[in-house]
C-alpha cells in the first residue's frame, strides 16, 4: 500500500468527477455599470482531489462556484465535468452553502431524501438513504425533529447529509462552517474529513480561513482582488494523514509554515513568495502525494 512519508496509509484513489475549467470569464451585467468579477481562468480538478479556494472577501469565489454549479453561465469559456459541458445545474454537483438550505417545512430525515424521492426513490430506498446519510453526519436519532429543533452546527450537518444522499460526484461548498463557532467548525472539518477519505468525491470548498484551507486540502487555491483569478495553485498534505491529532498537526511546525506563506499572499500579494507559480509537477510538487490525485 502507498503511504505518506510519516507513514501513514493513502485513501484510495479518487472516484469523484474531472472537472475542467478552460478560460473561464465572468462579468456580472445589470442595471448599473458591469462587474468584471473573474478574469480568464483555466484549471482542472482531478477525481477525488479536495480543493480549497481562498481569497479576499469580493475577489470571486462563489462567482466561481456559481459558474461550476450551473448557476451561472461563463461570459466566456467553458466548464466540463467528465466531458460534458456544463449548461445547468446537475445531481452530480452538489453545494453546501454557508448558511444551511434545508426545507423549514419537512423534517431533517424527508430534508435528507427529498433529492433522491424527487428522482423516484421509493418510501423504503429513502428510509435507508436517511439512515445512512444521518449517522454518517452524526444525526441518526433526529430525523425526526424540525429542522427549527437542531443547532446551526446540526443543522449544518444536515444540509451536508442531504446532498451526499443525493451521491454527487463533486460537492461544492461555499464557506460552509463560516457561520459556526469555533470548536462546531473543527468538529465538522473532522467529519467532513472522514467523510471524504470514505468516498474520495472531488470536493471544492471555499473559504476565507487560511488554516482551514491547508488544513483540510489536498490542494489550496489562492486568488487576487477583484477581477479574480489564481495567483497561486499548490499541493498540500495535512487533510491526508488519516490518523494525525488534529491540534498536533495544527501546531507543527510544516503546517505554521505553509499557513503564513499562504496568509502572507492573501494579504500582501505584493510579496514574491515561492506559491507564485503552480507547483503541481513542478520541483516542490510534493512527493507524499500520489501522481493520479
Ligand atoms: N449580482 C451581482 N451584480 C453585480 N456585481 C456582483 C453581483 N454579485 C457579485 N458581484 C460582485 O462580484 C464580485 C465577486 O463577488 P463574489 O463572487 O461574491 O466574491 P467572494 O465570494 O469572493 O466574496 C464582488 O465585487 C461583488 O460585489
Ligand atoms: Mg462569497
Amino acid at each position: 500500500m502507498t503511504r505518506t512519508v510519516d507513514g501513514s496509509p493513502l485513501p484510495a484513489a479518487g472516484s469523484g468527477s474531472r472537472l475542467v475549467i478552460e478560460g473561464v470569464a465572468y462579468t456580472y451585467r445589470g442595471n448599473g455599470a458591469p462587474v468584471e468579477a473573474l478574469r480568464p481562468i483555466d484549471l482542472v480538478f482531478e477525481p477525488g482531489e479536495f480543493i480549497c479556494c481562498i481569497g479576499p472577501s469580493g475577489c470571486g469565489k462563489t462567482t466561481l462556484l456559481q459558474l461550476l454549479a450551473g448557476f451561472l453561465h461563463p461570459t466566456s469559456g467553458r466548464i466540463m465535468v467528465d466531458g460534458r459541458v456544463v449548461t445547468s445545474p446537475g445531481a452530480e454537483r452538489g453545494v453546501v452553502f454557508q448558511q444551511p438550505a434545508l426545507y423549514p417545512w419537512l423534517n431533517v430525515a424527508d430534508n435528507v431524501t427529498f433529492g433522491p424521492r424527487m428522482r423516484g426513490a421509493g418510501r423504503r430506498e429513502a428510509k435507508e438513504l436517511a439512515e445512512q446519510y444521518l449517522r454518517l453526519v452524526g444525526l441518526h436519532d433526529f430525523g425526526h425533529r424540525a429542522p427549527y429543533e437542531l443547532s446551526g452546527g446540526m443543522q449544518q450537518r444536515a444540509a451536508i447529509a442531504r446532498v451526499l444522499a443525493n451521491e454527487p460526484q463533486i460537492m461544492l461548498m461555499d464557506e460552509p462552517f463560516g457561520a459556526l463557532d469555533a470548536l462546531t467548525r473543527e468538529n465538522l472539518q473532522e467529519e467532513l474529513l472522514s467523510i471524504w477519505r470514505a468516498t474520495r468525491r472531488t470536493v471544492f470548498f471555499i473559504t476565507h480561513n487560511a488554516e482551514e484551507a491547508v488544513y483540510l486540502g489536498t490542494r489550496v487555491l489562492v486568488m487576487s482582488t477583484r477581477p479574480g483569478s489564481v495567483l497561486a495553485d499548490r499541493q498540500v498534505r495535512f487533510g491526508l494523514q488519516a490518523a494525525g491529532d488534529p491540534r498536533a498537526v495544527r501546531a507543527s511546525r510544516a503546517f505554521i509554515e505553509v499557513r503564513e506563506e499562504l496568509m502572507d499572499l492573501v494579504y500582501r500579494p505584493d510579496l514574491e513568495t515561492k506559491w507564485a507559480e503552480p507547483s503541481p509537477g513542478g520541483d516542490d510538487a510534493d512527493p507524499a502525494l500520489p501522481a493520479n490525485l
